[in-house]
């Protein structure tokens, strides 16, 4: 080997280690996130690099902040969510999830019912008749277990065997890492018991800030040609449908606001944006899921999930009742949530892929939030 090509091969094993480097680079710090109505304390927990800083709690193991910057180099906060722990308990009636992980089962099961291997189950209707987002008490209000990582951190759950209904000991891990631009959210969980499982992180983003206004002039583009239109209590009926010709095509990047109050049944039944768009790609495959940018601050999200699919949200139920972090009450539309998951109803509908988890399995899955600028 000459002089030359192994000066190269040297200079990019600098430049690899260089790049490993500065992506190790990142802190990860403790501190209070105030007190719980029982007396227990939450805790929160500060990751750090060149590009993100991301605040997360170890109630719901939400993320309470996501810290990034725009055209102009400028740091803005992208996440709604409060300034303590006692914001997301008093949101007693109209929960709004927000940055949490919602589980067991996120999004709606028909009539709260739902079988598995002949055993039925019933689980508590909390939303029009539909069991939504793990019921009344899911894993958005209960206080997980913490474990720092060097570059991240990793969240516990053991859901007791008929948590909220749903059958077999559930152990859920959620862990958070930064890796430059990007944070990675990897779910895995295990059961002693087949269970139904849907994880999925609830964060309401706003690129231009929180508490910056409404959502409606950002755009977005969505990986899917089919989404599963909804009967009016949300759930999936009839299969999946193209979205050609219809709102529902966000193939394209456009502006959210573009199409929203167009007389189409599926907005007007769900009052904008609620639905799940079916991924191309399939279950299990890496694959970009949704682009939003934001031509106010230059700031773009990718998110990239392994998940089938992904229920776009536009904050459509928030309604002025909850001032957040900086003092601006959320009004409708103020945020937009990207929740990559499996299909609504999934327990019911035996043609989308599976969320049955059985004894001995383990559940993987893997979501990338990416921050960016582009003029
Ligand atoms: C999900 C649901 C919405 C709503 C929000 C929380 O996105 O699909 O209908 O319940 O959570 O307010």
């Amino acid at each position: 080997m000459g002089m030359q090509s192994t000066g190269v091969i040297l200079l990019s094993m600098m430049m690899m280690a260089g790049t490993q480097g500065a992506m190790a680079a990142v802190s990860v710090t403790k501190s209070d996130f105030g007190k719980l109505k029982d007396g227990q304390s939450a805790e929160l927990y500060t990751l750090k690099d060149a590009d993100l800083e991301v605040k997360i709690t170890n109630y719901g193991a939400r993320i309470v902040a996501i810290g990034c910057k725009d055209q102009n180099g400028k740091m803005g906060d992208v996440a709604l969510g409060y300034n303590s722990v006692s914001g997301y308990e008093n949101e007693a009636d109209k929960k709004t999830y927000f940055g949490a992980v919602v589980g067991r089962y996120g999004n709606r099961i028909r009539n709260g019912k739902f079988s598995i291997d002949g055993h039925q189950y019933t689980v508590p209707a909390n939303n029009n008749g539909n069991a939504l987002h793990g019921g009344p008490h899911g894993f958005d209000e209960k206080l997980w277990i913490a474990k720092q990582l060097p570059d991240g951190v990793e969240f516990t759950l053991v859901s007791p065997d008929g948590d909220q209904g749903f059958p077999g000991k559930l152990t859920a891990h959620v862990r958070y890492t930064l890796v430059g631009d990007a944070l990675h959210i990897n779910y895995s969980a295990t059961t002693d018991k087949p269970t139904v499982v849907n994880l999925t992180n609830h964060t309401y983003f706003n690129l231009s800030g929180d508490g910056q206004g409404d959502i409606l002039g950002e755009e977005l583009q969505l990986n899917a040609d089919q989404y599963t239109p909804v009967d009016k209590g949300l759930i999936p009926v009839g299969g999946p449908k193209p979205v050609a010709g219809t709102p529902f095509d966000f193939r394209k990047m456009t502006p959210i606001g573009q199409r929203i109050n167009d007389k189409n049944e599926q907005l007007q039944i769900a009052g904008g944006y609620d639905h799940n768009w079916v991924l191309n790609g399939g279950a299990g495959q890496m694959k970009v899921a949704a682009k939003l940018y934001d031509p106010k601050s230059g700031r773009e999200l990718t998110v990239s999930t392994t998940e089938p699919g992904v229920q776009f949200y536009s904050g459509n139920f928030l309604d002025g009742s909850y001032a957040g972090k900086a003092g601006a009450k959320y009004q409708k539309h103020a945020g937009l949530c990207l929740e990559t998951q499996h299909y609504p109803d999934s327990p019911n509908q035996s043609q989308f892929p599976t969320t049955e988890l059985k004894a001995g399995q383990t559940m993987h899955s893997e979501t990338i939030f990416a921050f960016s600028t582009k003029k």
